[in-house]
């Protein structure tokens, strides 16, 4: 593996998951493998799980570990191409990459959706300049439209919980005060049916993801229809694609809560983090022996180290 940026990075989704189990089993079975390599951790934007678990799966295999927060202490980065740089940043990215590239033998990147322009976030305009012009792997730690880091974790929690080959996995909407990008959904909703899980999607009206994303997923507009038989329903709210980046709807009858799980086949709940409690989901509902937003919040550290490996292996 060269970059990480989505599923469509792993080659055998199975072999990958079986490497995952390996990692998780013997974590420092592989230190040999960073050994005088160095990952650079760098974030536009703010993170807890990310930052740590990265860092924690690098650390594993050896590697030294630098993190940057682009914002504070760095200089701030001008991203376009041909502006005249007369403002408050002072370096460009086109300069500034090659740099870090230089510095180091893989690059992690955060950079969320903007929310300036759809086609600037959709044509992911800041990842694939990291690509184009590191000059050494590059790991999404979270792009502007897909979270691949956060997806192969979830996949691996839903394999040590599920109890059928192919489980109802429902990903539904749920309110939020702030608008929030489509990353998580778009990258679930794309890794579970690599995946081949039987993927459900609910959202009010106004909240479809991109075609590209919901591919042959359903789209059931009934919260409580599609909560029916479910064995795992993940919650997340999103900003509206159509109406790009807009907040449609705080409605809180779409929080997860005790009488909608009720519906499911005893489903287990999943969240990725961080969460607004009695907005995205009751108390009652994380603080219940069927939540796994502990679980897969740990195997963040997994994911990573899994996707570590086969890039440290690659170089
Ligand atoms: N789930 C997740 O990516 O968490 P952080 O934003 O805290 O990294």
């Amino acid at each position: 593996m060269r970059h990480f940026t989505s599923v469509h990075d792993v080659e055998d989704l199975n072999q990958a998951l079986d490497e995952a189990f390996e990692v998780k089993k013997n974590p420092y079975g592989f230190k040999h493998l960073g050994e005088n390599k160095t990952m650079v951790l760098l974030f536009f934007n703010s993170s807890l799980r990310t930052r740590l678990s990265t860092q924690k799966a690098a650390m594993n295999l050896g590697m030294n570990t630098i993190v940057l927060d682009v914002n504070q202490g760095a200089w701030k980065l001008e991203t376009e191409r041909g502006v005249i740089m007369d403002g408050d940043k002072p370096e460009h990215l086109l300069e500034a990459v090659p740099v870090i590239g230089s510095y180091c033998d893989v690059i992690g990147v955060r950079s969320f959706a903007r929310f300036e322009s759809k086609q600037d976030d959709y044509e992911e305009k800041i990842l694939s300049q990291f690509i184009q012009y590191a000059g050494v792997p590059v790991v999404s730690m979270e792009a502007a439209t897909r979270h691949p880091l956060q997806s192969f974790a979830d996949h691996i929690t839903i394999e040590e919980h599920k109890k059928v080959d192919r489980p109802k996995v429902v990903l539904t909407w749920a309110p939020h005060p702030r608008a929030l990008p489509q990353a998580v959904p778009n990258s679930f909703a794309e890794w579970m049916q690599v995946a081949d899980y039987d993927l459900v999607i609910t959202h009010p009206k106004g909240y479809e993801l991109a075609p590209e994303f919901v591919g042959n997923a359903k789209v059931e507009y009934d919260q409580e229809k599609a909560f029916e038989g479910a064995d795992f329903i993940y919650a997340k709210n999103w900003a509206s694609y159509s109406e790009y980046g807009q907040i449609l709807s705080t409605d809180r009858s779409w929080t997860v809560d005790e009488e909608k799980m009720a519906l499911t086949n005893n489903a287990y709940f999943m969240h990725c983090l961080p969460v607004r409690r009695n907005m995205i989901v009751t108390d009652g509902v994380i603080e219940s022996d069927r939540s796994l937003v502990i679980a897969e919040a740990a195997n963040r550290v997994v994911s990573a180290q899994a996707v570590l490996k086969r890039i440290l292996e690659d170089l």
